[in-house]
């Protein structure tokens, strides 16, 4: 049984290890120490429903996206990962003819109502996309582009250029090349502009999808640990492919089937106990 699980455990990292009676079992790293059960809710979605065309991609979603808390989103491909985390942020507003049903609410108002300022929300809820994506200009320009749009000024964007870069872990790769073309960074030191870029605003949540799938296993490590070390100061919500990954840097995962969130618990608990069968299938290799 679970051999997919421990075979993988095995070769990818210390996230899993078998038990005397060959159950795979969580290694308690230091994300499950971040566990915070009484942590509050950052974004609270209640009954979301979204659809491309007449095509329903997500059903009744309801999840609570914790503060300060690393949760990760399972699943097979195609089952509405990504389309979930853009609805965080109405990243699906750009894509024509989608329609939202269903509220998430942060600080109080819900992310659909239609009067809701979008470019204020995306400032709040910041992504980091699958592959990095650095503007064609300088290191610092990069960083520097949100908070010139917001007016701030030169000493200001000067000093949050260089805490973004530390923030990212960064900072000591770069500090001396800021003006040369982010272009000429590693696939992993562009992945940390990004995350560079999108803190520099100060958002409250970070979302994150697959943000390691282009990257070597060193830098895949870089970023988990950044990701660990962020959660300190922002709520992160991170698609993985990887369980070994989810169970790296998470504190809480859901998993979504068809559209469906079949399961939502802390990290821990929902790999190594879970309550539906669905869920012990794919966690455990037998189909996805
Ligand atoms: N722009 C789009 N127009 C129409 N259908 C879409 C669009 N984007 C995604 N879909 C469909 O919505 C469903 C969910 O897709 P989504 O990209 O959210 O899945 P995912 O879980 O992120 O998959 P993967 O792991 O492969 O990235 C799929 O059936 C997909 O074909
Ligand atoms: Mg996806």
């Amino acid at each position: 049984m679970d051999t997919r699980l421990n075979r993988s455990g095995q070769q990818e990292g210390q996230a899993f290890s078998t038990s005397s009676a060959g159950v795979p079992r969580l290694v308690v790293n230091e994300a499950a120490t971040r566990l915070d059960e009484k942590a509050g809710v950052s974004i609270d979605v209640r009954t979301l429903n979204f659809w491309y065309g007449p095509k329903q991609a997500l059903f009744d979603v309801s999840i609570p996206i914790r503060d300060r808390q690393v949760t990760a989103l399972i699943g097979p491909s195609g089952c509405g990962k990504s389309t979930f985390l853009r609805t965080l942020n109405r990243m699906n507003d750009l894509i024509p003819r989608t329609r939202t049903e269903g509220e998430a609410l942060f600080d109080g108002h819900n992310i659909y109502e239609p009067a809701l300022d979008v470019v204020a929300l995306r400032q709040r809820v910041g992504m980091v996309f699958q592959r990095p994506n650095p503007f064609p200009k300088s290191i610092f320009e990069n960083i520097a582009y949100g908070l010139r749009i917001q007016g701030k000024s030169k000493s200001y964007i000067e000093q949050r250029v260089e805490e973004s870069l530390r923030g990212a872990a960064l900072w000591d790769e770069v500090k001396d090349r800021l003006k040369s073309s982010a272009l000429g960074l590693s696939g992993g030191q562009q992945q940390r502009l990004c995350i560079a870029r999108a803190i520099a605003v100060q958002p409250q949540v970070l979302l994150m999808d697959e943000p390691c799938s282009a990257l070597d296993p060193i830098a895949t490590l870089k970023i988990e640990e950044l990701i660990v070390e962020l959660s300190k100061d922002y709520t992160i919500v991170i698609v993985t492919h990887n369980m070994q990954q989810a169970a790296r840097v998470s504190q809480y995962t859901g998993f979504f089937l068809s559209g469906k969130l079949i399961e939502y618990a802390p990290t821990v608990d929902l790999f190594e106990h879970p309550r539906k069968k669905e869920t012990e299938d794919y966690i455990s290799g037998r189909f996805g």
